[in-house]
């Protein structure tokens, strides 16, 4: 592999920091790290190999010479900068919903589609957290029954918030433990320590949220199943780190717990963690900073209309490594 010029725009961020931290993990093979992030950073530095690295301004000629940009900067900023980033001869992975569902754009987990890699003009983007950690159990199951139908809750981490988010939890508990009132929520609409918040995005039209539909609409891209049917809701909960989903799926043919667990052991970027009268599960602590999706609590949906098509299961995902960081590096690892 030929060293690349990496540029990565948000890096102050709470996904940017950790998509330095896989770049040196993984040994990707940087030539010149260019860390990019608002006008407000400028003058601080990151960390990369031991070393500080100066933070520039995200300005479209910051781009210039730059082979690959690992972007995690929001909607606003990927729409703005990314097209100069391409326009510069640069191969963008985005974190945003920005350019997601765009017809010329591949949408990536590389343990279900990363052939798809090969027909991008410039942007790929990388899915939402929450589908990231739902999909990746899901396929190999699809593998062995065909998905028809998928009915999820989530329970999603304040660090999915960015670091605002993770700031203001912190900042929260420390309320709640010397039983001060906390005063301001934000980013939050409510206080989240000791609670929970059953919306996460804008409403929408049909009562649902903009997160909700996302596992709907990414997973048929990603998983090349466009009649698959979703049903998601989405609620924050005052975890740290990592996204947990309890799961129902229905398939066309049946299958059995013990035909879900055997395909799941020998899937990539899978733990099986299950076992009941053991209590053991998957829980957002063990799952904190590694790459793995747990998947435990496989079970038949006794609810099933034919009883044996159906499988319930609850995983769990750092959705700052795999949901966001991990996966960019990975489809950033298919590009050379
Ligand atoms: N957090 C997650 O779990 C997660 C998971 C999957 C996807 N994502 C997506 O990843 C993206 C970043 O999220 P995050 O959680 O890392 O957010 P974050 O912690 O708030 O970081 C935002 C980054 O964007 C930079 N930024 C803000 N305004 C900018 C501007 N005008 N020009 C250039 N850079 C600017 C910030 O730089 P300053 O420090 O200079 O402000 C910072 O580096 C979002 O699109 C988010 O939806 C997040």
């Amino acid at each position: 592999m030929s060293d690349k010029v990496v540029a990565v725009l948000g890096a102050t961020g709470v996904v940017g920091q950790q998509m330095l931290r896989c770049l040196e993990e993984r040994g990707y093979p940087v030539d010149r790290l260019v860390p990019l992030a608002s006008a407000r950073s400028v003058g601080g530095t990151v960390t990369f190999h031991g070393e500080g690295v100066p933070v520039a301004e995200a300005t479209p000629d910051a781009f210039e010479g730059v082979d690959i940009v690992l972007a995690a900067a929001g909607d606003g900023i990927a729409r703005r900068l990314l097209p100069e980033a391409v326009r510069r001869g640069a191969v963008c992975v985005d974190n945003s919903h920005a350019f997601r569902l765009d017809e010329d754009v591949p949408l990536v987990i590389p343990e279900i589609n990363g052939d798809d890699v090969r027909w991008h003009s410039g942007i790929i983007a990388n899915p939402n957290c929450a589908t990231v950690i739902g999909l990746v159990p899901l396929w190999p199951l699809h593998q062995v029954a065909g998905l028809t139908r998928i009915i999820a809750s989530t329970y999603q981490a304040a660090s999915g918030a960015g670091k605002p988010g993770l700031d203001e939890l912190v900042r929260e508990l420390g309320c709640v433990a010397a039983g001060e009132p906390v005063g301001e929520t934000a980013p939050f609409a409510y206080q989240l320590a000791a609670n929970l918040i059953p919306q996460i995005g804008g409403e929408r039209d049909d009562a649902y949220t903009s997160e909700e539909v996302k596992m709907g609409s990414e997973g048929r891209k990603i998983m090349h199943l466009p009649s698959l049917r979703v049903n998601c809701t989405c609620v924050r909960v005052p975890v740290m780190r990592s996204h947990s989903e309890s799961i129902t799926a229905e398939f066309e043919r049946p299958i059995t717990p013990e035909q879900a667990r055997e395909a799941l052991e020998a899937a990539p970027g899978v733990k099986v963690v299950d076992d009941l009268g053991a209590a053991r599960y998957p829980m957002p602590l063990d799952t904190s900073d590694q790459d793995l999706i747990h998947v435990g609590r496989i079970r038949r949906d006794t609810s099933a209309p034919d009883g044996v098509s159906a499988i319930t299961l609850f995983c769990c995902g750092d959705q700052v490594r795999k949901g966001a960081a991990t996966n960019a590096v990975q489809i950033a690892e298919l590009l050379v």
